[in-house]
């Protein structure tokens, strides 16, 4: 049986791009496989959050992960800082990365020029904590979207490393998984790439109905296609990849259509893409309220997932004190 893990940091209300990225790929692997979930609160560090926001974000997108089908009977969904072994992991790979191998990291190089009055080492060690994650269970397939691809190739040079220098085969090297062939990349409403929290770019799976239309229809489009069968430029393809993710075949076919013969009108093909959004995202949200005021239901996930997170955890962390040469701990 493979073991499968993914996480998401608590630091806004799941999207669309969170969604079909990584979710729904997990959902999926649920049935036969033995699934870790987990939200990234220590990750969530590196920003700052205040204290009384922590708890309050982190039930928010717990809510929401079991709004979206995560099953824990079925999969362990745990809270990353109910597990310290995670930090001891991360601790003991940090001595085998290298800071230029940190430094050349594009989220990091990003994130300098994002917030350069909040430059700190746990931005720089990243991709070290999230190996920690993936590494504490051994995962084989970790289901994430395209931006998270270079943090699960610096997981695999770690977990290469460490078997190297201690003689063992003990790591598995994970692999970036999604159904498809490529990894997924949700475009963003904006014209500029990716869907993101921090891009203010997205529809999160609570917004409104309202809501959702007034963004879909701000959604920056062009002056329409000058030749019939032209290639669509980047923040058409864009709103046709949200499309693809939502609508019937039939609604897609149709639109292409009307763009191919140059007789398209943006103002109709955002009013269907809003209408196929909403229809999609209403019964989760519906969920996620009934979800989130349920409190005896979520502390009652919290908890088993954690002893099912510490025991998993626990086992590797004492294997791994046991190959660098410390007794056992757990
Ligand atoms: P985060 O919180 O930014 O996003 C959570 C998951 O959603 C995916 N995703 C997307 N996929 C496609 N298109 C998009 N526009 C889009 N936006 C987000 C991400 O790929 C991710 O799978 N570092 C991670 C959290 C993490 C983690 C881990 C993930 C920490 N440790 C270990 C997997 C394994 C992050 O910041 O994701």
């Amino acid at each position: 049986m493979q073991t499968v893990l993914s996480g998401i940091r608590p630091t806004g209300n799941l999207h669309l791009g969170n969604y079909f990225g990584a979710v729904k790929n997990f959902i999926k692997m649920q049935e036969d496989n033995n699934c870790f979930f987990f939200i990234a609160d220590y990750h969530s560090l590196t920003t700052h959050p205040k204290p009384e926001d922590l708890q309050e974000n982190v039930r928010k997108v717990l809510s929401e992960y079991l709004a979206c089908g995560l099953d824990p009977e079925k999969s362990t969904i745990y809270i990353q800082s109910d597990m310290p072994q995670v930090a001891e992991l991360y601790l003991l790979l940090g001595m085998n990365a290298y800071v230029g191998e940190l430094e050349r990291t594009t989220t990091f190089k990003e994130k300098i020029r994002k917030q350069p009055e909040n430059v700190n080492a746990g931005l720089l060690t990243y991709a070290v904590l999230m190996a920690a994650d993936i590494l504490i269970h051994n995962a084989h397939k970790v289901p994430v979207g395209k931006d998270q691809e270079q943090h699960l190739e610096m997981t695999k040079k770690f977990a290469k490393r460490f078997n190297q220098i201690y003689g063992v085969d003990f790591f598995n090297i994970p692999d970036a998984y999604n159904f498809g062939e490529n990894l997924v990349k949700v475009p963003g409403l904006d014209g500029s790439g990716k869907m993101g929290k921090s891009e203010g770019n997205a529809i999160s799976l609570i917004d409104d109905p309202k809501d959702i239309r007034k963004k879909v229809m701000k959604a920056v489009t062009d002056a329409g296609p000058v030749e019939k069968n032209q290639t669509k430029p980047e923040v058409i393809e864009n709103l046709f990849s949200l499309m693809k993710l939502v609508s019937a075949k039939d609604t897609i076919d149709f639109f292409n259509d009307k763009y191919n013969s140059c007789e398209i009108r943006y103002g109709d093909l955002k009013k269907q893409l809003a209408e196929d959004v909403i229809a999609f995202t209403t019964p989760v949200r519906e969920r996620i309220m009934d979800i989130y005021n349920d409190t005896d239901y979520l502390n009652k996930v919290m908890k088993m997932g954690k002893e099912k997170a510490i025991e998993s955890g626990s086992k590797t962390i004492n294997e791994v004190r046991k190959i660098i040469g410390f007794r056992p701990f757990y």
